[in-house]
Parts: structure tokens; sequence; C-alpha cells
């Protein structure tokens, strides 16, 4: 399973819940999600304390998952980045900046800019007792936006127009000090934004530490696009919420990582694209490379190197060990 609400968050929203009808709260996360779906922004679909609370029960755990796992990998790319400050843009509930907590404990500043009231609101209630954030409102496309060295935008540039979001993604780069995550929703339009993005970062001179192994042009063409998965489980009450039965979903997110040259990093040499197929005759990888999309296929007679893409899932950076199957040819 993926990231796991901390113990402190999963405590403050429950205390947020106590004595909310459940129903209620499941018909609020029913009518925001119709509202998202249709194309709306949190400003439609969050239009008080209890529609806050709604998507923290029903949508926090998901994006939680994805950005504690875009951290995990910024972790394992870049293990020496230990940053003091993080800004939290388009912040909603606050759940990315309680994953870049559990991913850096080095985090002692954070700020939150965001330009809906009830979710700085419970935000706020939620930290209360962990940490005390600089919390803002505002636009991201006008505010103040205070330097950082690590600054994350989970799930907001989709709600940003589309005519605005080079500017934001601009200002994101210009207030980031060390690293730029970039997480949106794992669909062909969250990976075009983040395309989109990923090209004016590397003109803006940023490293790409992640997804891709490369700066070049992305080699995958429509309908392909790139994205990952996150197993998370889901609580009593997340199920309720949602009126799902299984007790786990999977999320589906795409992300950029993008570094000030400083920044030490050991960008991936390739990168699992697909949940790898393992077959008799061996294991079958989607893996994108410098020199492109490459389908490559480990035997299973080659055993020290299908005992390693065995490891590998969707997502996975191709392993640097000694034993790996041989890199695609650059
Ligand atoms: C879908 S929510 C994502 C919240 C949170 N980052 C997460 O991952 O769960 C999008 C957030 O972006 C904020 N937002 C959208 N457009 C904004 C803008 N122009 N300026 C500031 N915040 C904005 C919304 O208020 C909302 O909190």
């Amino acid at each position: 399973m993926g990231g796991d609400l901390p113990p402190a968050l999963k405590a403050a929203i429950a205390r947020e819940l106590e004595g909310r009808p459940r129903r209620d709260l499941g018909a609020r996360r029913a009518a925001a999600t119709a509202a998202y779906r249709a194309g709306g922004t949190s400003a439609a679909a969050i239009r008080g304390a209890d529609d806050a609370l709604a998507y923290a029960l029903a949508r926090l755990p998901a994006t939680y998952a994805a950005a504690a796992a875009v951290f995990a990998e910024a972790r394992r790319v870049a293990p020496g980045f230990r940053p003091a400050s993080l800004l939290d843009a388009g912040s909603g509930p606050g759940g990315g900046s309680w994953a870049a907590r559990e991913a850096w404990p080095s985090l002692r500043a954070i700020a939150w800019v965001d330009a809906s009231a009830p979710f700085l609101a419970l935000a706020g209630r939620l930290a209360s007792g962990a940490f005390e954030p600089d919390a803002r409102r505002g636009d991201l496309a006008s505010a103040d936006l205070p330097r950082a060295d690590l600054v994350l935008a989970s799930y907001a540039l989709a709600e940003i127009p589309p005519v605005g979001q080079a500017g934001v993604v601009g200002r994101l780069w210009n207030a980031t000090d060390g690293v730029l995550a970039l997480v949106e929703p794992g669909t062909p339009a969250g990976y075009a934004r983040l395309l989109e993005a990923r090209g004016l970062l590397i003109a803006g001179g940023a490293t790409i530490l992640a997804p891709c192994p490369h700066a070049d042009a992305c080699p995958l063409t429509a309908p392909d696009w790139c994205h990952f998965s996150v197993r998370l489980a889901r609580s009593r009450d997340h199920r309720l919420a949602k009126d799902a039965s299984a007790p786990f979903e999977d999320e589906k997110f795409a992300y950029v990582l993008a570094a000030r040259p400083g920044v030490a990093a050991a960008p991936a040499r390739a990168r699992v694209l697909a949940r790898p197929h393992a077959g008799k005759p061996g294991i079958d990888l989607k893996l994108c490379t410098p020199a492109g999309l490459e389908r490559r296929h480990v035997a299973r007679r080659d055993k020290a190197a299908h005992a390693v893409a065995r490891r590998l899932g969707w997502g996975d950076a191709w392993p640097d060990a000694e034993d790996a199957p041989a890199p695609a040819p650059r």
C-alpha cells in the first residue's frame, strides 16, 4: 500500500468528523465529485466547511498517497536534499504538507497559499498541534509567493485557467530554491499540463529529476500518456463517504520533479512506465530510456537479471545495481 496517513492527521480528521452525519458528508462528497468531473474547480465544489471536510475524507488520502510517492522518488534521486522550508501552493486541506513532513523531518517552515477560505480553515485545524503553517489566502497567479527549498503544487494546476498555467508554473519556479514538485491527476489532460510545464522548466534552467530519465522530448504519443498508480487503504469512513466497498483504491497520478542546478541528484537511467507483465518465458517491461521508449524482455533463464526485474513495479527507476539487466543502448 502507498503512503498511509500519519496517525496525527488521521486523529485530526476523526476529531472533525465527531458528531457529523456520514450520510450528509457522503452526499456532499458526491456533489463535489460531480462538480469536479463537470470541469469545475474547488471554487465551485467547495462552498463551505462541510464540503471541505467531505474532500478531506474522500480525496485527501489519495492526494496524500500520490504526493508521498513523488516525495519518495525525490528522496531516492536526491538523497542529500534536505529542505528546511516548503511552499504548498494550492494546499487545500494540507495533505501534501503532511506528506512532505513525513518525507523530510528537516522541514521547519511551511507556507500555504490557497484561494479557498474553507480549505485553509480546515487545513489549519487539522495541522493544529502538529505544525504552524504561514497560511495565506491568495491567487497563485498574483499573490506574493514565499521562496522555499521545496515547492509543491498538488492537483492544483488543473484548476488554473489554461491561459494562466504557464505564468503560474513560472511563478512557482521563481519561488523554488531547491526542488519543485508538480503533481496532477493521472489523466491525459494532467499529463499534457505537466508536459507543457516540463518544457518551460527545462527552458528555465531546471534539471528534471523524475520521472523522465532525460531532458529530451517525451517519446510517448497519444493515446498513450505518462502516469503512475499508487494503492492506498480505505478507512471505514472513507468507504462510507465514497459509497464504496473495496478496502483500497488505486490513485492514478502524473508528476514532474524539477531541481535547481545546485541540488545534487542522480536521475534514473530508465523508468518503468507500466505494470510489468510477468509470464512463463520472462518479464516484459515498458521503459522510458534516454534512447526513447523501449519494450524490454528479461528472460527467466537469465536468472540474475530476472531476479532484479521481478522486484520492479510500475513507476520504478531502473536499478543501478551491478546485476541489473543491461541498460538500453544510448
Ligand atoms: C483539488 S484541490 C488540491 C488540494 C491539495 N493540494 C491536494 O492535493 O489535495 C485544488 C486546490 O487548489 C486551490 N486553487 C485553485 N486555483 C487556485 C488559484 N488560482 N490560486 C490559489 N489556489 C488555487 C483550490 O482552492 C484547492 O485548494
